[in-house]
């Protein structure tokens, strides 16, 4: 099967807490996990930017339960490719927070140095997703 890799924003909604976000990555391990699909999940408190890689009826499979999650809404398809390796490997699924991420990181995809996955394209997107996730991000 293909290897595909999928990346869509979407919009937190208002009663999003940190047990939620807690539960979202329990579930999302363990059915990943089972369908051989890896990710990051990137959490600010406006915006979801969320990263799927893996065979491409498995990452559909996924995307479109997440569609249907009262948790986020106006999910947008930012990239939808077939790949040829993944560059998300290494976690089932990895939440990273926002608050996290150094301002450096934020000047050098954003106009406004504010985090919105809305404002960036598909490739932008995929390597906004590479840095944020990389070993040395934090200590940068
Ligand atoms: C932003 C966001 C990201 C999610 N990511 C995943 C995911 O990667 N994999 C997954 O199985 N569920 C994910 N979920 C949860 C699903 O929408 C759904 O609640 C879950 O798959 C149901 O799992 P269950 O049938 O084992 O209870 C996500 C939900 C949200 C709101």
């Amino acid at each position: 099967m293909f290897l595909t890799r999928l990346i869509y924003a979407s919009k937190v909604a208002a009663d999003v807490n940190r047990d939620d976000l807690d539960q979202i990555i329990e579930s999302a391990c363990k059915n990943n996990a089972e369908l051989g699909v890896t990710g990051a999940l990137v959490f600010s408190n406006k915006y979801f930017l969320q990263v799927l890689e893996g065979g491409r009826s498995e990452v559909n499979t996924v995307y479109h339960k997440i569609l249907a999650d009262k948790r986020h809404y106006e999910p947008t398809l930012l990239d939808y490719s077939e790949i040829s390796q993944r560059m998300f490997h290494e976690w089932e699924m990895k939440l990273f927070l926002e608050t996290n991420i150094n301002r450096k990181t934020n000047i050098k995809y954003f106009s406004q140095e504010n985090f919105d996955p809305y404002e960036i394209s598909g490739k932008t997107a995929a390597k906004l997703l590479q840095d944020i996730t990389s070993k040395d991000h934090m200590e940068k």
